[in-house]
């Protein structure tokens, strides 16, 4: 592995701030500085940063989780409320949730200790969209169904076009399936709100491509190799 890659790997900095370490002089490999970023890192090589040895980076792991209600998407909780951490804890690496989902709210979360596919995920830039079904009170009309696809005001946001759908109107509320692609907090419940339809249940079933499917509520799933490339070229 490239000695830039090596040190953002292994979480220390970015690869262009590693590649200024190393241009400084503040990088050595087996004791010796080297100002070449591109060097190739052997197995046993040990690599320091200011004088302090960086630890080997550990191997990246995507997951897919279905988040089950009553989860909180943090590593840990004061409060003592279940964390997404759990659902993962048989795997070694250290994971972390990419972006959140409500401690209401179930369905699809990423988990990785990939630090710079959560940055392209969560960052607005972006633009990554997210599908979710909505169980929502009450009839959504079609005035309602426009609003939320011109963009409504969540207070002091004005959300962007979502798409939208309802899989099946009942006499007292409605299956609906929602996309946007921003990430404000409770977003969605806030725009149902804000057309006057409380949310009763929530699920997310995609990220872009990468679907839910059949997973089982408190169970993971490998990304597959299609998948982590996909959501690397986003
Ligand atoms: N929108 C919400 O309101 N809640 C979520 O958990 C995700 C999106």
């Amino acid at each position: 592995m490239r000695l830039n890659k090596y040190i953002a790997d292994a979480g220390v900095c970015s690869r262009r701030k590693a590649d200024e370490l190393i241009a400084n002089g503040n990088v050595k490999v087996n004791g010796a500085t080297v100002t070449e970023y591109g060097i190739q890192v052997e197995k046993g090589d040990v690599v320091s940063v200011n004088g302090t040895v960086v630890e080997e980076p550990s191997a990246k792991v995507y997951v897919a989780i279905n988040k089950p209600l009553g989860y909180i998407t943090s590593m840990d909780d004061d409060k003592g409320r279940a964390t997404v951490a759990e659902l993962v804890d048989d795997i070694p690496e250290r994971l972390f949730p990419v972006g959140r989902l409500d401690y209401n709210t179930t369905g699809l979360l990423i988990m990785t200790n990939d630090g710079q596919l959560t940055y392209t995920l969560t960052h607005p830039k972006h633009e990554v969209w997210k599908t979710y079904v909505a169980v929502v009170a009450g009839v959504l009309s079609d005035t309602r169904i426009a609003k939320l696809r011109k963009g409504v005001d969540i207070g002091g946001f004005v959300t962007s076009p979502a798409k939208v759908k309802v899989i099946k109107q009942m006499p007292r509320h409605a299956v609906v399936e929602i996309k946007i692609h921003e990430g404000k907090n409770r977003q969605v419940r806030k725009m149902f709100a804000a057309v006057g339809n409380k949310v009763q249940s929530l699920e997310r079933t995609a990220i872009g491509d990468v679907r839910l499917g059949r997973l089982m509520s408190g169970h993971y799933r490998k990304l597959s190799r299609q998948e982590i490339e996909y959501l690397k070229s986003l």
